[in-house]
């Protein structure tokens, strides 16, 4: 059997999110429906005098930290800055004190992930290390970790590392949000969606026969755009980047709100879209799907059951990719799963070892941690 023909780390980690998802639900939550996330820095106390969240990270953990953006937001009411943390050292990020300063990173090694939380514990804010891998750079330098439980992870792109980090993060906002005395009486409901969540994965995993005919059909053409809005946005941007990183094929993530003020000039019956629209939202996104078939343009829809919710976009729709009612808050984790196969399937066809895609940055790179400034 050749190499190509072997079943790759990349599907194998794919499948494995619900239990990942699961590991990291039952280190978290204690049965008292109290999250364990108690020892410094994320003491009563310190998250009391938390004023800001700062987040930062690379790559596909820059994207989960995007989404958390949102959700940290919306439950604790904390306002919440997220940068590349390439960008960190460009400017005087406004850290301080008062400030949670979070650094995402599957390995817990990007160097440049690794210079941004010194320069937030430099300027004197609480420092926690979101990571995969402890101990590790990231762990040793921040005041405080908190790891997901992915497991080995065996591929250079992140898939299950990522889920879990959405919902460590997801798990991190509730936890302020119960110090900052915001969701009491939701509390029960709060964790019983987020016990769905590994079965709503699973629910998506098995419509991977979809995610090949998509692949399949993509094969033909050269350029993709993944819409999405809100905090579906960030998955939209972690589509694209699978496909670029797994699948080498042009993909670009881009909002669905913003799409109509310039890049709507590019689309044709070359550019296939695929609209990450749920229920509830897709009435908004109607008009531009009109659009996209008025210029010919292939449209593939990733939502909420779609076919039954959203007769009208629907039926504009080549191909649907249903995935199982979630709460709002808790969609991100489900709707990258999709993209996540797509990539997987257009990396075997187009001869790619989905593994170790190649064609990144090698040895010889140097990090803006080693630049001189
Ligand atoms: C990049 C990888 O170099 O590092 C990405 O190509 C990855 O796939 C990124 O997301 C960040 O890695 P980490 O370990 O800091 O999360």
């Amino acid at each position: 059997m050749k190499d190509i023909d072997k079943e790759p780390f990349f599907i194998k980690e794919i499948k494995e999110q619900p239990k990942v998802l699961a590991n990291t639900l039952s280190r978290y939550l204690g049965p008292n429906l109290h999250l364990k996330i108690t020892r410094p820095p994320l003491d009563d106390q310190t998250i009391r005098r938390i004023h800001k969240v700062y987040i930062t990270a690379c790559g596909t953990s820059y994207h989960a930290g995007m989404t958390a953006r949102y959700i940290i937001e919306e439950l604790s009411q904390l306002p919440t800055v997220v940068e590349p943390a390439s960008e960190a050292g460009r400017h005087q990020p406004l850290v301080d004190e008062n400030t949670l300063a979070v650094a995402i990173s599957q390995s817990g090694r990007s160097p440049d992930t690794l210079a941004a939380l010194n320069l937030a514990r430099s300027r004197g804010a609480v420092t926690l290390g979101l990571v995969n891998e402890a101990p590790s750079p990231l762990t040793e330098a921040a005041s405080g970790s908190l790891q997901i439980l992915a497991g080995q992870v065996f591929t250079l792109s992140s898939t299950k590392a990522f889920t879990s980090q959405t919902l460590a993060l997801e798990l991190l906002a509730l936890r302020l949000a119960q110090s900052r005395g915001l969701i009491k009486e939701r509390w029960p409901q709060e964790l019983e969606n987020l016990a769905r969540i590994p079965e709503m994965v699973r629910h998506a995993l098995a419509m991977e026969d979809k995610a090949l005919q998509m692949a399949k059909t993509l094969n033909d053409y050269d350029h993709v755009f993944i819409l999405a809005r809100g905090a579906l946005l960030p998955m939209a941007y972690e589509g694209a980047l699978k496909l670029k990183e797994v699948a080498h094929f042009h993909a670009e993530g881009y909002s669905t709100g913003e799409f109509g003020h310039g890049p709507l000039a590019m689309v044709g019956p070359r550019t296939p879209i695929i609209l990450i629209a749920f229920a509830g939202e897709a009435a908004s996104d109607l008009s531009l799907a009109r659009a996209f078939r008025a210029r010919g343009a292939p449209l593939w829809l990733i939502s909420e059951d779609g076919a039954k919710k959203d007769q009208a976009m629907a039926s504009m729709a080549d191909l649907i990719f249903p995935l199982p009612a979630v709460q709002a808050r808790l969609r991100p984790m489900v709707a990258i799963i999709p993209l996540q196969l797509l990539a997987y399937h257009l990396g075997r066809l187009r001869r790619v070892n989905v593994d170790n895609p190649g064609g990144l940055l090698g040895d010889d790179w140097v990090g803006e941690s080693q630049l001189a400034h």
